[in-house]
């Protein structure tokens, strides 16, 4: 049987300052969470899911270990790989409700946890002038070489709390922001900074909104330096996965098609929303963005639910034959047919709009994927390698 921990949880305001929202136990086996009377009465509240923990019930349970609105605070494979060796975690002591009373004021969105009964835990900041000893230690972690303790200790309190695979830390700006630095990873076959750098420069200039970025060196290392949307100033912004909204735990039977539904059923703004989501699959099409999960899509709230800016675009790096989400109903990328047909029908696009958007980014990324691979300083190989899919990706569309 796993240990049960029970949580307050607070939501950090744009002021920084926190406002309890509610009470969560969690066996283990099922999580229970209910709001407070004092949030519910409060006249800016909201629901933390708007799907899954709306604010007209007080009490909601699952039989999940945690909602997914918790478990999205948690890191994924990278952060929890260091949590582990960081506080030598046995397997069990992993369990994600056990997990939540690591996290520190950095993680990923704008809900705190405070662990009833058990100590707080403080981690000191990093910041981007010390980068390069991070990474250094990171490169060391991931060959199992990471002797040092307190080396251990810097890179996980800078890089034990933010999502996804790949290795990155979260730290503090010379204007005190709080910044998300990609890294390279030493499993890496390909120049993925160089690339994904590439990537946000080309879905810039195709009219998809994304984070400010730039790219930036320690040492030799290529680093991609990404400001987080889920802040503002000193302030944080509730933050939502779309794998949480669509309550799924895989991601592999969910589509385009379903993300459209939930921002037509929860958005502030569904229209904008719907062609910023149409925009940004009809790019991953063409790039061959196939590692699209749940995960990379989510959603903040500011005075209502709107999608966030798009993050983690990479060509077909993994060279998967369909992508990881359908577009309809099938991971094959769509037809121009498919596209300004079905598929924008779905999105409430009408045929004409569909087809400029479609022509803009195959010119965008057409005319560009060379000059802009090359000033982020991709090898030639990999520039032409992945060129030509996106030559058939445009091809099919066109
Ligand atoms: N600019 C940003 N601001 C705030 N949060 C971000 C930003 N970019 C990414 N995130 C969050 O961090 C998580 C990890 O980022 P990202 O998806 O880029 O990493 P990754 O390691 O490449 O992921 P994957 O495991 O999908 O390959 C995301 O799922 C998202 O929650
Ligand atoms: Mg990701």
């Amino acid at each position: 049987m796993t240990e049960r921990a029970s949580y307050n949880i607070s939501l950090s305001g744009l002021d920084g300052n926190l406002v309890k929202v509610g009470e969560m136990v969690a066996t283990g086996e099922r999580c229970t969470f209910r709001y407070l009377e004092s949030f519910l009465s409060a006249p800016g509240l909201f629901p933390l899911d708007p799907k899954n923990l709306s604010t007209k019930k007080k009490q909601h349970v699952t039989d999940k270990i945690l909602f997914g609105a918790f478990e999205d605070s948690l890191p994924d494979s990278w952060g929890r790989k260091l949590m582990a060796a960081r506080y030598k975690l046995s397997h069990a002591e992993q369990s994600p409700h056990l997990l939540l009373r690591l996290l520190d004021e950095k993680s990923i969105g704008a809900l705190r946890y405070e662990l009833l009964n058990g100590p707080r835990i403080e981690t000191e900041s990093e910041s981007i002038n010390t980068i390069g000893e991070l990474v250094e230690a990171a490169i060391a972690f991931e060959k199992g070489e990471l002797v040092d303790d307190i080396m251990l200790q810097r890179l996980y309190n800078s890089a034990g709390s933010p999502g996804g695979a790949h290795p990155k830390a979260s730290v503090y700006g010379n204007d005190g922001e709080l910044l998300l630095v990609k890294f390279p990873s030493i499993n890496d076959r390909y120049d993925i900074v160089g690339l994904e750098t590439s990537c946000l420069e080309l879905a810039e200039m195709a009219g998809i909104q994304v984070p400010e970025f730039s790219i930036m060196e320690a040492g030799a290392v290529k680093l991609l330096r990404l400001e987080r949307f889920d802040r503002v100033g000193k302030g944080c912004r509730h933050m939502i996965s779309m794998q949480s909204l669509l309550n799924v735990s895989g991601y592999y039977h969910s589509s385009y098609a379903q993300m459209a539904d939930v921002i037509r059923e929860i958005s502030k703004d569904p229209e904008s929303n719907l062609i910023a989501l149409y925009r940004q699959m009809i790019f991953n099409a063409i790039i061959g963005n196939t590692d699209d999960h749940l995960k990379n899509f989510s959603m903040l709230y500011d005075n209502g639910y709107g999608l966030t800016q798009a993050y983690d675009l990479l060509p077909n790096v993994n060279q998967n034959i369909g992508h990881t989400l359908s577009f309809l109903n099938n991971d094959i990328s769509p037809t121009r047919n498919e596209a300004i047909g079905s598929l924008a029908q779905r999105f409430v696009i009408n045929k004409k709009a569909a087809e400029n958007i479609v022509d803009q980014i195959i010119t965008v990324v057409s005319d560009n994927w060379v000059s802009v691979c090359e000033g982020n300083g991709v090898p030639e190989g990999e520039i032409a390698h992945f060129g030509k899919y996106i030559e058939r990706q445009v091809g099919k569309l066109k």
